[in-house]
């Protein structure tokens, strides 16, 4: 069949494939553990079902801006005062179909082909593959200290000519490594000075732990003007539990958002109208389910590292935020799409392999379900790995045997 160069470029994202895995083997009735998933579980904010449920009322569902309705923008404009200081217009805002696609314009709106965007690694599986969509590269930074926070050199060395922009994501997904103020401020000056985007994508902000504070990119910046290139990522689906309404936002000059609003008007138009109401009704409204998902974030965090770090063979650093860990396996099986595979056939357990994020050896997994989950979870994969585990594992009724080394 003939298909473009770019769709023949882009590969399927591996959570998506995980999670319909996952779905097929549960609806057969499997035991099966998800230990990759990226959302939380806690229920979305009642503000938020309110205000769907009171505009569905209306029985009078219409389009919505392209750029976001003005509700809404309002409460961007809000929480962009509230958590960077920053007062900016409504043209410095567009709401768009998840922060996925916030970034996905962003990066249409300032890339041409062949030109580059650097990021660190390990990086958010998507970041490659919107680059490819762009028809640019993607350039992965990997700390060369060997630890998940990367020093401003390692972006310098990976920025040429063809770099346009950087994206940075700090609280990290996979790690969940929170970058230090030392080195936000670094690319923020290093952006400025080299003329550079920079894309913050500050989706995990608020969900870190151990009394850390977010960190505030504007801290470090000379430039307020309307020439500043720092394009603040953010949205409600993470940190409200609310993935399914796929609302996410950018804040940038009015001449980046204009430009991005007029990819979206063509793309998709504004996100629908019931969603962004929804999205006023959390942003707005009662704000104690953040912190009570975070205090659940961080009590799952710490089960899971308590688990982890018992696991003969396992290295991992303990998450300062997010619901991921990035565990190094490389003890049992360097290749981590195999690890992965043979998790899922032996034990039902899923995880994501670390290939996807740019760091073979490792899988991330997730501590965003149960603390029955993560537990029976690590639990079975410790049988499956470990050779001196005995011979049987009985998932309720059900026996396996190790019949492998
Ligand atoms: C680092 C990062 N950025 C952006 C997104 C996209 O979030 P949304 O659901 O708002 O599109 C995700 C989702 O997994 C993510 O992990």
């Amino acid at each position: 069949m003939s298909l473009s160069q770019i769709a023949k470029s882009i590969s399927a994202s591996p959570t998506l494939k995980l999670n319909e895995k996952a779905a097929v083997l549960r609806e057969k009735g499997e035991p099966v553990i998800h230990l990759g998933g990226g959302e939380p579980k806690s229920k979305v904010p009642m503000d938020a079902i309110l205000a769907t449920a009171a505009h569905l009322n209306t029985a009078e569902i219409r389009y919505a801006p392209a750029d976001g309705i003005p509700a809404l923008k309002k409460a961007i404009i809000n929480y962009t005062e509230e958590f960077y200081n920053r007062r900016v217009a409504p043209e410095n805002v567009i709401a768009s179909g998840g922060a996925k696609q916030a970034i996905m314009v962003a990066l249409q709106a300032i890339l041409n082909p062949q030109e580059e965007v650097v990021y660190p690694a390990p990086y958010w599986v998507s970041y490659p593959e919107m680059a490819k969509l762009c028809g640019a590269i993607g350039v992965a930074a990997l700390p060369e200290d060997g630890s998940f926070y990367p020093r401003i050199q390692d972006i310098e060395q990976r920025v040429g000519s063809y770099t346009r922009a950087v994206i940075i994501n700090s609280p990290n997904n996979p790690t969940g490594a929170m970058y230090s103020e030392e080195f936000i401020s670094d690319v923020v000056q290093f952006c400025e000075k080299r003329d550079l985007y920079l894309i913050m994508d500050d989706i995990y902000h608020r969900l870190i732990f151990d009394g850390k504070k977010p960190i505030n990119c504007y801290n470090y910046t000379k430039d307020f003007s309307e020439n500043s290139k720092i394009i603040l990522i953010n949205g409600v689906s993470k940190q409200y539990a609310m993935t399914g309404f796929r609302i996410g936002w950018a804040v940038g000059n009015k001449k980046v958002i204009e430009a991005m609003s007029n990819i979206q008007g063509h793309q998709t138009s504004g996100p629908s109208i019931l969603l962004q109401k929804a999205a006023v009704g959390a942003l707005n409204g009662v704000q104690s389910s953040v912190e009570n998902l975070r205090v659940t974030l961080e009590n799952n965090r710490n089960v899971m590292m308590d688990l982890l770090n018992s696991f003969e063979g396992v290295k991992v650093s303990k998450p300062d935020g997010t619901f991921y860990c990035f565990a190094d396996f490389s003890a049992y099986e360097k290749n981590s799409n195999k690890l992965s595979e043979f998790l899922i056939d032996k034990v039902m357990v899923l995880t994501v392999p670390g290939a996807e994020f740019g760091l073979e050896g490792h899988l991330r997994l997730s501590y965003c379900g149960s603390i029955k989950e993560i537990t029976e979870g690590i639990e079975r994969m410790k049988w499956a790995l470990d050779p001196n585990s005995p011979n049987e594992l009985y998932i309720g009724e059900r026996k396996l045997v190790r019949n492998w080394s």
